[in-house]
């Protein structure tokens, strides 16, 4: 497998000043409620925000040999991923590719942007801003497990969950337009999630047979829906 450096991301969240090399180091903020400058629709208060290192390393990987690779993985080690490796797993996920646009790597209808993206560790849940390229602490803990009933959730060392917030699709009026513009931006995100790791030799899988309200309770997801998680580890 292409080696990444070992940098653990317990290391990043015990440590979050440790990113003294990383290009876009900021002051961490304290309880901001809002990602990418907009309302994130949960409850709970953002307790703290940990830059993320540049992303985009190891990926110079052939569309053709990405294509030809992706495959679904269910078995995953235990190791965690390297901070460099999660960097550009959320980059790739749903971050800006044109930030003087405010336009990110994936279409969405309308250019709602209706995602937010969290991200579960043994060590909490985080919740991604592509504008600072940082993680948020949603909450503590490991709730990996709380995701589904499928045990590779409590081994793969990060679940990304998709999460549709409503807020931001006002503009459609009928409920079926709304969920079907919803579902359709979420398999952009996921197969980005999929090309990832595929270039990067790493394991995924959609799922959609998650605890939709066993997450919402704990996101605080009142006006929104958690459409798939993906978990993602070493293969
Ligand atoms: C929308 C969607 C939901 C899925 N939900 C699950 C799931 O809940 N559990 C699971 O093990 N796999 C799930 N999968 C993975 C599919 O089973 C898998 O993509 C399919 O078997 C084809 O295999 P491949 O991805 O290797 O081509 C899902 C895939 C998609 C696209």
């Amino acid at each position: 497998m292409k080696r990444f450096f070992l940098l653990s991301i317990v290391l990043l969240l015990a440590y979050g000043g440790v990113q003294a090399q990383a290009m876009k180091t900021k002051k961490p903020s304290k309880n901001t409620e809002t990602v990418d400058g907009r309302a994130t629709g949960v409850s709970l208060k953002i307790a703290e925000s940990i830059p993320l290192p540049e992303p985009h390393k190891g990926l110079e990987v052939p569309l053709q040999q990405v294509l030809k690779h992706r495959q679904t993985v269910r078995e995953f080690r235990e190791e965690e991923l390297s901070v460099e490796v999660l960097s550009s797993l959320l980059w790739c996920t749903y971050g800006f590719n044109r930030p003087e646009e405010a336009k990110r790597v994936v279409p969405s209808a309308v250019n709602c942007q209706e995602y937010d993206i969290y991200v579960f560790t043994r060590e909490g849940v985080y919740l991604y801003d592509a504008k600072s390229h940082s993680l948020g602490r949603v909450t503590e803990g490991d709730h990996r497990s709380l995701i589904s009933k499928q045990k590779f959730f409590g081994v793969a060392p990060v679940s990304i969950v998709l999460v549709a917030n409503y807020d931001r699709m006002k503009m459609f009026k009928e409920t079926a337009d709304r969920d079907f513009y919803a579902a359709a931006d979420c398999g952009y995100i996921s197969q980005n999630i999929y090309l990832f790791c595929s270039a990067a030799e790493l394991g995924t899988v959609a799922c959609g047979g998650i605890n939709r309200d066993g997450i919402h309770k704990l996101l605080g997801i009142k006006n929104g829906r958690a459409m798939l998680a993906h978990p993602v580890g070493m293969k």
